[in-house]
């Protein structure tokens, strides 16, 4: 079971004067999706990078490129996002009211469409648009930095996720984000995460430390 866990090194809390060899030292390491967190100072209290930056470091990886928006509004940096190279895109369901028509706009796009939960927002706001998505992000920070510390919370949540996926009986990625380390990777997969996003736990001790950072996520 877990040997299905997939690991996405959150880029945030890699070298920002180094991303091109981050992004290929992660990818050697064994990371499964290379996420990138897009932060823009209204919808997150942080600014991070934006589509010429993944378009510079695609190169760098021929990993899924993951990249979460935490930004609003959303649609009008979708299309750029695409054609930047990103494989799966994921959206914030308080980031517009109108995401059923964001993620639309994604799939229009042939990218894979993801929708992502604040702490505070409960599980039945994305019900019907669960037929839809590729990807489920459940936040266990609040988003915008990295090295906070896990909500518990997240976890009720992640296992409620995991049974409306279940009803869909299709593949559909449970991703949780925030928090995750050594002490939390399992009970995030015990509730039925199955894409663990880890930043610091990922990039602790440096590029000789990234394949057994990696490794001690998945679990056994
Ligand atoms: C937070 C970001 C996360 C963050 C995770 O807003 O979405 O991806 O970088 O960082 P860690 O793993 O350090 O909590
Ligand atoms: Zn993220």
């Amino acid at each position: 079971m877990t040997s299905n866990i997939k690991i996405a090194p959150s880029i945030l809390s890699a070298d920002f004067a180094n991303l091109g060899q981050e992004i290929a030292a992660i990818t050697t390491a064994g990371a499964d999706y290379i996420h990138v967190d897009v932060m823009d100072g209204h919808f997150v209290p942080n600014i991070t990078i934006g589509p010429d930056v993944v378009k510079a470091l695609r190169g760098y990886s021929d990993k899924i490129f993951d990249v979460h928006l935490m930004i609003s509004p959303v649609d009008p940096y979708i299309e750029s996002f695409a054609n930047a190279g990103a494989d799966i895109i994921t959206i914030h369901a308080e980031a517009t009211p109108h995401f059923h028509r964001s993620l639309q706009f994604i799939k229009s796009l042939g990218k894979k469409a993801g929708i992502s939960l604040n702490p505070a927002t409960p599980p039945c706001m994305i019900e019907h648009v669960m037929d839809m998505v590729d990807l489920v992000l459940v936040m266990s920070v609040n988003p915008g930095f990295g090295g906070q510390k896990f909500i518990a919370s997240s976890l009720d949540k992640i296992s409620t996720i995991r049974k409306m996926i279940e009803k869909q009986g299709r593949h559909i990625d449970l991703q949780v984000d925030g928090g995750i380390n050594m002490d939390t990777a399992q009970s995030a997969i015990d509730a039925g995460a199955n894409v663990l996003v880890a930043g610091t736990a990922t990039f602790v001790g440096g590029p000789d430390k990234y394949a057994e950072n990696i490794k001690a996520l998945r679990g056994k």
